[in-house]
């Protein structure tokens, strides 16, 4: 058993941001970064377009931002949420590049901005095509150093340890060693799940193999508020080159910069779904792509960037230029084959301002949490900026109550589990039908029939599973694979709920 301050679940820069100014703020106290992979390997890793922050106030504003991220959110944002997060972005990007972050600026010493759909100006703040790289080379180099942040990589969160003995609070988690296949009860006054998405229940996903939703199940089962899971959203154009996982993205800052999407007839067809065209917000451009794949019959659409002058392309997105050339496609000569793919889970544990979930001392922070920013749909490049805003304000408030005495050591039963090898190939052959059930019936036009017999299938497959396999057995593929089906379960179920058609939800029998 292990007991610390502040026990966090992940380490992409919601974890990293938010261990690293705790520890700055109180060398007295113990900070404990649990990850399941390697410090670095998370989605922030992969982020490319950037940080969306206003940073130029000579061409664009706060009340700009809040009404682009509202009308993104197509009706559904916490209009009080959207204008605390856009006002306190300038603050939290001086943060990072204090950590040691390096974002692109012009010759005039002013940041390089960016465009991207659903935004009406230039306010992207961007390393090249890398931003998520530079972002955790600066947090790891930063969080490292720190002598009282002590990280276990390799090791896996199972399940919360919470009391219900008054009312619900969470005391810790219950880990995995993943190397050593040993479980360690870690006791904590406070527990802040900064565990990220879940691409993974998908089978074409931008996100990489830890993106199992994992925080967001572990609260489920804790009996957190989960909320708007229905609002996942597919990125409109990841690289359609089917045979590698997770699929390379191609940034929406791409047609910011004025790629254009084009059908199998060569036509750009976008005019016809949104006067805004390729820089429409995300739900629309992916709701627009899949009509077109579906009247064409096909698997892909085309971005078009022949027209764009090459070396200036190859300097904004260096990665990307790269990438296509290493698979035969020269974005000067040739257009870039490109499909929707999962990419963000808009919804997650429901928590209030300072990130406090329905459960005492459980915070959620970044992409697994719900706080009312993105509504229906996520503006680009929102993520980052409001994984730091709650980092930040999450850190706040546990500073302030960390001596409390609800967040002394309680009592309470530790579960049991046995750590077991079991047929890996029986466990990957569910996770494939699982992708391939809510990639079918659960994607970005959905239908009320599919839904309920996607949630029958499921409930199949699951207990399948449960005939095979005892509860208290346990392995990072097991952790994998229940939390897979909780998070299945919870957008299909949300799905079925919402009964209004909003942004990135969108069912042909409700409208
Ligand atoms: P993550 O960065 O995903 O970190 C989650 C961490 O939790 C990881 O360390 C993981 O290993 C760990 N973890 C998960 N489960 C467990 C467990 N059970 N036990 C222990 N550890 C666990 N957003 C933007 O704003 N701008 C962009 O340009 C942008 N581009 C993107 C490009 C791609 C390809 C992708 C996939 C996403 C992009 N996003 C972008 C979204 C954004 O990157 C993510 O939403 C954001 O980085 C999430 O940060 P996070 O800290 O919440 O989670
Ligand atoms: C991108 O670069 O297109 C991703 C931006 C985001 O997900 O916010």
């Amino acid at each position: 058993m292990i007991h610390t301050d502040f026990l966090i679940i992940g380490s992409g820069i919601a974890g990293l941001s938010y261990a690293i100014k705790v520890a700055e703020d109180a060398p007295h106290h113990d900070i404990l970064v649990v990850t399941k992979n390697d410090l670095n390997e998370s989605n922030t890793k992969y982020a490319q377009g950037g940080i969306a922050v206003v940073t130029d106030y000579s061409k664009d504003s706060a009340q700009q931002h809040i009404k682009d991220t509202l009308i993104a959110g197509d009706g559904i944002c916490d209009q009080e949420v959207v204008e605390m997060v856009v006002n306190e972005g300038p603050e939290r990007l001086k943060e990072l590049i204090s950590w040691g972050a390096q974002f692109d600026r012009n010759s005039d010493g002013g940041f390089s901005l960016e465009n991207e759909g659903g935004h009406t100006k230039h306010r992207v703040v961007h390393h090249k095509d890398m931003t998520g790289r530079e972002i955790m080379r600066a947090l790891r180099a930063t969080a490292i150093q720190m002598s009282n942040i002590k990280i276990l990589s390799f090791h896996t969160a199972i399940d919360l340890l919470t009391s219900k003995s008054k009312s619900s609070s969470c005391h810790g988690a219950v880990i995995l060693d993943n190397l050593k296949g040993e479980i360690k009860h870690i006791i904590a006054k406070n527990t802040i799940l900064a565990s990220g998405g879940a691409g993974q229940v998908y089978t074409f996903t931008t996100n990489p193999d830890i993106a199992t939703g994992d925080g967001i199940a572990m609260a489920k089962r804790a009996g957190a508020k989960i909320e708007e899971m229905e609002f996942i959203q597919f990125h409109p154009t990841a690289l359609y080159y089917p045979d590698k996982k997770p699929v390379f993205l191609i940034s929406e800052a791409v047609r910011g910069f004025g790629a254009i999407l084009r059908n199998k007839e060569g036509e750009a067809f976008m005019y016809r779904y949104d006067e805004r065209k390729e820089l429409a917000s995300r739900d629309i451009v992916a709701r627009a792509i899949h009509s077109e794949l579906k009247k064409n019959n096909s698997s892909h659409v085309y971005l078009d960037c022949t027209h764009l002058d090459n070396e200036k392309f190859k300097h904004h997105f260096p990665s990307i230029h790269e990438k296509c050339m290493t698979i035969g496609i020269n974005p000067a000569i040739n257009m870039i084959p490109v499909a929707p793919a999962a990419h963000y889970v808009c919804g997650g544990i429901k928590v209030n301002k300072d990130g406090l979930s329905s459960i005492s001392n459980l915070y959620a922070i970044g992409e697994c949490s719900r706080t009312g920013l993105h509504g229906a749909n996520r503006l680009a490049s929102n993520s980052l900026l409001e994984a730091v805003v709650y980092a930040h304000r999450t850190y706040q408030h546990t500073m302030l109550t960390v001596n409390d005495s609800n967040k002394q050591e309680i009592q309470f039963d530790l579960p049991n589990y046995e750590v077991v090898k079991l047929n890996n190939e029986f466990i990957q052959s569910l996770q494939r039908q699982l992708q391939e059930i809510m990639s079918h019936s659960v994607g970005i036009v959905r239908t009320t029939k599919g839904l309920t017999k996607a949630q029958e299938e499921i409930t199949t497959l699951e207990q399948k599973f449960n005939n095979q396999v005892n509860l208290k057995f346990t392995s990072t593929e097991l952790i994998t694979i229940r939390n897979l089906f909780t998070i299945a379960h919870l957008i299909i179920k949300h799905s079925l709920d919402r009964k209004i058609n909003k942004g990135g939800y969108y069912n042909v029998d409700i409208s």
